[in-house]
C-alpha cells in the first residue's frame, strides 16, 4: 500500500515539477515544505567559476550566446543549493536586441551611446521584434531540460527603470534628468514608457513561453518617486507589462530598491510577491502590502560581509519576520555585491531551510 498523500502537495504526479515548487508555492500564499531561498546576482562575480567564464567576453555578448548563459545560470544553483535558478542576462538586453546602442561597463553599469533626450527621440526608438528573441528562448529551454523540478524565474527590467538609463545615458543618483522629462514632456513620457512596456512584455512572454516558471519585474530606481507621482506616471505602464503576459499562469514578483513609501501601489501592479529591500522589516512590509500579496526579501546584502554570528543573527530576524507575511521568498534586499564570500552564500541558503524545515 502506498503512502497517503500528503495533503499540503498535491497528489498528481504531473505536479511534482517546478510548477509545484516551494518558490511557486510561497509565491501563491500556499504552504511549503521549506522557506525557498535565491538570490538577486546569485549569478555573477562572487563566483570564481563565472569570472573564469566570463573572461574575454563583453557581458552583452554573453548574455546572447545561449551556451554561456545557461551555463552561468546554473553555477550559483549547483554550488548553493538555491530554490530557484535566474536567467543569466539584463534589463537592457531587450533595448540592445532591438538596436539601441548600449555597453555594459565593468564597475559603472549600463551606458548608452545616445542618450534620450527629446520627443523626437521617444519617437525614434525602436520596437523589439520577438523574432530576434530565439537565441534566449533557446537558452530557456535548455535550462529548463537541466533544471528538472528547480524553477527559472524569468525577468525584465520595469519600463521607469529602464527610462532612467535611456535618459539619464548611464547610472544615476538623482535621476533629475528623467524626472525632468516626467514633468516636461508627460505626453512623450507617457509614449516612451508605453513603449519599454510593450518591449518588457515581449522580453517575458518569451522567457515564460520557452518554460520559465516565474518572472520578476526589476523597478529598482522607482524609490525615488514620491507615491502620487509613481501612481500616475509609472504604476500603469508596470501594469501593462503584467497584463502582457495575458492568461500565462506564472507568479509574478515586482521588485525595486526604496520603496517602502510605495508597497502597496507596487502590489497594485500585479504582482502575486513584493519584493522590499532591507530598509523595512518585513511584518511592517506584511502590513502595507496586504494579505493577498506573498513577500521576497530582504537581508541587507552588505551583512554578508560581517561576522558569521551577524549573519546568523539576521537571517534569523528576517526569517522570524518574514513569517508575518501571507509567504515568504528569502532573498537579499538588493544584489549581492561583488566581493561577497560565496561560501556564506551557500550557508545562509542551509540556514534558512534548516530553520524553516517543516
Ligand atoms: O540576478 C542574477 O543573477 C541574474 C542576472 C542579472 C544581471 N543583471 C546580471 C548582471 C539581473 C537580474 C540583472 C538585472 C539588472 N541589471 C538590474 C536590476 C537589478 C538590480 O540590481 O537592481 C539593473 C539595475 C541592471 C543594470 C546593470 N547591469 C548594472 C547596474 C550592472 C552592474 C555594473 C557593475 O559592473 O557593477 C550591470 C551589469 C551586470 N548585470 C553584471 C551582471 C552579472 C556584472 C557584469 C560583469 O560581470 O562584468
Amino acid at each position: 500500500m502506498s503512502a497517503a498523500p500528503d495533503p499540503l502537495r498535491s497528489a498528481s504526479p504531473a505536479d511534482s515539477g517546478p510548477a509545484d515548487s516551494d518558490l511557486v508555492r510561497a509565491a501563491r500564499g500556499l504552504p511549503v515544505s521549506r522557506t525557498p531561498v535565491w538570490f538577486m546576482r546569485q549569478a555573477g562575480r562572487s563566483l570564481p567559476e563565472y569570472r573564469a567564464l566570463r573572461a574575454g567576453t563583453a557581458m552583452l555578448e554573453a548574455c546572447q550566446d545561449p551556451d554561456l548563459v545557461t551555463e552561468i545560470t546554473l553555477q550559483p544553483v549547483r554550488r548553493h543549493g538555491v530554490d530557484a535558478a535566474i536567467l543569466f542576462s539584463d534589463i537592457v538586453l531587450p533595448l540592445v536586441v532591438a538596436g539601441v546602442d548600449i555597453e555594459i561597463k565593468p564597475g559603472v553599469g549600463p551606458v548608452v551611446a545616445s542618450p534620450l533626450r527629446s520627443v523626437a527621440d521617444v519617437d525614434a526608438l525602436p520596437p523589439l521584434e520577438p523574432e530576434r528573441l530565439a537565441f534566449l528562448q533557446t537558452a530557456v529551454r535548455q535550462l529548463v531540460a537541466e533544471l528538472g523540478a528547480t524553477p527559472l524565474i524569468g525577468f525584465a527590467g520595469a519600463p521607469f527603470t529602464l527610462a532612467t538609463y535611456l535618459i539619464e545615458g548611464g547610472p544615476s543618483k538623482e535621476h533629475a534628468r528623467t524626472k525632468a522629462f516626467m514633468y516636461a514632456e508627460p505626453e512623450a513620457w507617457g509614449r516612451l514608457l508605453e513603449r519599454l512596456a510593450v518591449s518588457a512584455a515581449t522580453f517575458l512572454r518569451a522567457q515564460v513561453d520557452a518554460g520559465a516558471s516565474a518572472v520578476q519585474l526589476f523597478d529598482s530606481w522607482a524609490g525615488v518617486l514620491s507615491a502620487a507621482d509613481y501612481a500616475e506616471r509609472v504604476l500603469p505602464h508596470s501594469r501593462a507589462v503584467f497584463d502582457g503576459l495575458g492568461g500565462r499562469d506564472v507568479p509574478r514578483i515586482h521588485f525595486g530598491v526604496g520603496t517602502g513609501e510605495l508597497l502597496p501601489l507596487i502590489g497594485d501592479a500585479g504582482a502575486d510577491v513584493v519584493g522590499v529591500d532591507w530598509r523595512l522589516p518585513l511584518d511592517e512590509a506584511a502590513r502595507r502590502v496586504g494579505p493577498a500579496r506573498s513577500l521576497q526579501g530582504n537581508l541587507d546584502p552588505a551583512v554578508l560581509l560581517a561576522d558569521r554570528a551577524t549573519v546568523d543573527r539576521e537571517v534569523r530576524r528576517v526569517v522570524e519576520q518574514g513569517r508575518a507575511a501571507r509567504g515568504h521568498i528569502f532573498n537579499l534586499g538588493h544584489g549581492v555585491l561583488p566581493d561577497t564570500d560565496p561560501g556564506v552564500l551557500t550557508h545562509v541558503a542551509d540556514l534558512v531551510h534548516e530553520l524553516t524545515a517543516r
